[in-house]
């Protein structure tokens, strides 16, 4: 499937876990959008695109099972996280529990607000490989005292590409009046999401990751009692600009000042490619790879997974590097082999980040695993 991507056939793609790529269809669907604006743009900013970008909520809603109305566009996770925590009027005393995985740059964040509004953020260890989910939720659930104000945790994480069970730990946060944002930057187009049963209060995806739309398209969902207050970072026209709404929280939200929105325009193209293309039953193919390499990687490297059942993982898996590996093997492969694939440090230790999608076949996983051999087992 890779002609039907854009992407270099030089180039063994193994990272789309960071950036996805995006099919021919959908960018061209991308770009038509950007020449209809130029082609006459007060009549597309005043008119054709605020029809379209209820379309494009109602159909990702249909897709990740909630109503679009409850769905406001942002460029990126971050940009929707950011916005939420300062809504979230926390203070001196109060607790944000997470766990040791969370995004980097997303703990700053919170970080950043804690600082400047006193309350914590408590970064609960959670000791991994976890032997069951149960295992898992309760070492997270410890975490919780009565400060805890906040549950921020990702559904499937980044550095580690973990799935971690969500649900049930909404289900408890809701009893003892949490309230619960998920971080599910790699769930749409991954795993199934369903954000009527999971009943979170906040969750943020990106459409740019793997449901392959263009980049800066992704969203964040707000539980209906939520949204009456939530205020924008970025105050604009609001009910006084062109947006019909229906609700205060759209207008309030969807203006932010001109910008492209033909990313956001597009999700529907990239939902159909998923659709047409029966991603359901190929992500199984890319599991199977994902799968195969981790055991190629444990006997290259002679270290322990991360995970001990391949329900902790879906299309993406991080491994273990022994301590001498330095990081410049990134570069390695990229510079001799032209693999571009993730290699970091994460909590003291390093690792190897493997992505699969629709475009990649084991001819791709041997070229790492060959590459990998030909440094290390000489
Ligand atoms: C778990 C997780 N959350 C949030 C993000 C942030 O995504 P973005 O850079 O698109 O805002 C990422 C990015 O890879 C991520 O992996």
């Amino acid at each position: 499937m890779k002609d039907l991507f854009l992407l270099d056939h030089n180039i063994t793609y193994l990272n789309h876990g960071s950036y996805g790529a995006c099919p021919s269809v959908v960018f061209e669907n991308y770009q038509n959008w950007q020449r209809k604006l130029e082609k006459g743009p007060v009549q597309f900013m005043t008119k054709i695109l605020w029809e379209n970008l209820k379309i494009s909520r109602d159909v990702l809603g249909e897709f990740i099972g909630c109503d679009g109305e409850d769905l406001l566009l942002f460029p990126n996770p971050t940009t929707a996280v950011n916005n939420i925590i300062e809504n979230l009027n926390l203070c001196e005393g109060d607790e944000v529990l997470m766990t040791q995985h969370e995004y980097g740059a997303l703990v700053r964040a919170w970080s950043r607000s804690s600082m400047k509004n006193k309350f914590s953020v408590v970064q609960q260890f959670i000791d991994f490989p976890f032997n069951s989910k149960n295992d898992f939720i309760n070492q997270f659930l410890a975490g919780i005292t009565k400060n805890t104000k906040v549950i921020f945790i990702s559904q499937i994480t980044s550095q580690t590409g973990l799935i971690f069970p969500v649900k049930e730990i909404c289900n408890y946060a809701h009893q003892k009046g949490i309230i619960t944002i998920i971080d599910g930057a790699h769930v749409p187009g991954h795993i199934d999401l369903d954000l009527i049963e999971l009943d979170c209060d906040y969750y943020t995806g990106a459409c740019h990751k793997w449901m392959c739309a263009p980049k800066g398209s992704s969203f964040l969902f707000v539980k209906k009692s939520l949204q009456a207050h939530l205020q924008p970072q970025i105050i604009s026209w609001g009910e006084e600009g062109e947006d019909p709404g229906p609700s205060q929280f759209l207008m309030d939200f969807q203006w932010q000042g001109t910008k492209d929105m033909s990313a956001f325009l597009s999700i529907p193209s990239a939902i159909n490619f998923l659709e047409d293309n029966d991603w359901r039953e190929k992500r199984k193919i890319s599991k199977n790879l994902i799968l195969e390499v981790s055991d190629n990687l444990t006997d290259i490297f002679e270290t322990d997974s991360l995970f001990l059942h391949e329900d902790w993982i879906g299309q993406m898996v991080s491994h273990p590097l022994p301590s001498n590996i330095t990081i410049d093997l990134k570069e390695r492969l990229w510079e001799d082999f032209m693999i571009e694939v993730p290699i970091f440090e994460w909590n003291k230790h390093k690792y190897i980040r493997v992505s699969a999608h629709f475009y990649n076949q084991a001819n791709d996983m041997e070229s790492l695993v060959n590459a990998l051999k030909s440094i290390y087992l000489k």
